[in-house]
């Protein structure tokens, strides 16, 4: 029997283990789903060993653990480590879920005619993680394992992976591959195939603005004493230039330009700003000048406003100058831009252009460093053989606006490059309600899986 066929006889079941495993909300950023989080992980677990894995563990670590498992076959084949997370965002906000985030339910949509699986991680990262679970099942069961595999499922990706770094250090040796292959990314259309190539870095920083010590009557005070909401949006809005250039003393000072060849290269890659407008219901995109909203949203670096709030919030009107104001802003990364640098750069500037009648607070949350990944790789090209044979077309390279902050570490730490082989659409609607995954990609990911570890053991030198 081939990988196929198998599928096809266990795809209720395939399907059926995933809805189970989206019934579990493991969202790593609140502590009050802490023991669902853990339970996902031994779930996970099970998954791997029944699929056939050895060595399974539900490795501690100072958060949420981490699965391993493995398969060796041959000690003369390559290893493919394969990565994924089994944390979820919040569902928030859940009053816009047309159906519960937890409780799966299967809807058609006009991408996805055959249906889509709704619930959070559907796409991020469950779905495409357990395709993996699926596929290895499949080549265990049918004798087919053509390479080495190695599992790492994490548990702490929506939240930057902080306890991964140390993760990798401590078990160098048990992680020991070629090459490290990763779904939790997109294609263009699911009949564009697609690989990424980049991911962007990220720098989040949170911003408080103290003004005056206590709430005050807006009356009494207005006009002589400083507002932070006030302050906080014309610090906010300088910014950026009349261009959308950010503005940030020496920001763009690592930003790596690309070639005009390799602009056009990007060029290449189906894109409708028509489609993408009408995609979020807006007339016009924005953005910075001299580059396309494609360039805009994957090899220039940006700035973010992620929420801002303070003073009165509530029902009706109430006169008051609030003593805060906060903001909590992101930082898109490209090649070259640290995270650690631009995170004081950016507290520099702030502190530069802050009135003296404000004091201010600003916090690093999590930060992680842009990756790019080559093309002209065995790796790269086993991906591409596997997608080309299933989708029946050779997929376009292109680089992403997103962050996989482990990625750059895979490379650092473990000395690894990274194939990334995602198989949801920019429509899934990841960390937003109604969160969606298609079940033609959930099960062309698994058609496609195994032929990835085939061409990548034939090409492997
Ligand atoms: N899977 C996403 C990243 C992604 C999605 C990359 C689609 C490319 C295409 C990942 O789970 C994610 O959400 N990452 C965070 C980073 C983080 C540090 C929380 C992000 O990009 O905001
Ligand atoms: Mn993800
Ligand atoms: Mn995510």
């Amino acid at each position: 029997m081939d990988v196929r066929e198998y599928m096809n006889e266990h795809r209720e079941r395939m399907l059926e283990e995933l809805l189970e495993l989206l019934r579990i909300p493991s969202v790593s950023a609140d502590a009050a789903f802490s023991d669902d989080t853990f339970r996902c992980a031994e779930v996970v677990a099970d998954h791997l060993r029944k699929a056939g894995a050895d060595n399974v563990e539900v490795v501690a670590t100072k958060g949420y653990p981490v699965v391993f498992g493995e398969k060796q076959v041959d000690p003369s084949k390559p290893t493919v480590l394969v990565y994924g997370h089994y944390d979820v965002q919040p569902a928030d906000p859940i009053e816009l879920w047309d159906s519960p985030a937890f409780e799966p339910v299967i809807k058609s949509t006009e991408l996805h005619p055959e249906g889509a699986i709704f619930a959070r991680g559907a796409c991020d990262d469950k779905g495409q993680m357990f395709m993996h679970v699926k596929a290895f099942e499949a080549m265990v069961a049918t004798g087919q394992v053509p390479c080495n595999i190695k599992f790492m499922i994490e548990g702490e990706e929506e939240v930057g992976s902080v306890h991964l770094e140390d993760f990798l250090r401590a078990h160098k040796d048990r992680l020991a591959a070629d090459v490290v292959l990763v779904s939790d990314t997109g294609i263009i259309a699911n009949d564009v195939p697609s690989i990424t190539t980049g991911l962007r870095g990220l720098s989040y920083v949170e911003v408080e603005v103290t003004g005056p010590n206590r709430d005050l009557h807006s009356g009494l005070y207005g006009g002589a004493a400083p507002n932070p909401i006030n302050i906080l949006c014309e610090m906010i809005a300088s910014l950026k230039d009349e261009h959308q250039q950010i503005v940030v003393e020496g920001f763009y000072d690592d930003v790596e330009e690309l070639s005009e060849t390799e602009r056009a290269a990007m060029a290449e890659a189906p894109f409708s700003e028509e489609a993408y407008k009408k995609s979020i219901d807006i007339s016009a995109v924005e953005g910075e000048r001299g580059y396309s909203a494609p360039e805009r949203m994957s090899i220039r670096p940006t700035l973010d406003v992620n929420g801002i709030w303070g003073g009165y919030q509530g029902e009706g009107a109430k006169t008051v100058i609030a003593s805060k104001a906060y903001a909590k802003i992101s930082m898109r990364l490209v090649p070259h831009q640290d995270p650690d640098d631009i995170t004081a750069k950016f507290e520099a500037h702030f502190n530069r252009i802050a009135p003296e009648s404000v004091s201010l607070k600003v916090t690093a949350m999590h930060g992680g460093q842009p990756a790019v990944t080559p093309t002209d790789s065995p790796a790269y090209q086993a991906a591409s053989a596997a997608m080309a044979l299933t989708y029946g077309k050779v997929p376009v390279p292109v680089r992403s606006g997103g962050s996989i902050p482990i990625v750059a570490s895979f490379e650092q730490i473990l000395g690894l490059k990274t194939v990334l082989m995602g198989f949801g659409l920019d429509s899934d609607a990841i960390h937003s309600p109604n969160e969606h995954y298609g079940l033609f990609n959930y099960f062309k990911g698994i058609e496609t899986i195994p032929h990835f570890h085939a061409e990548f053991a034939q090409r492997h030198g």
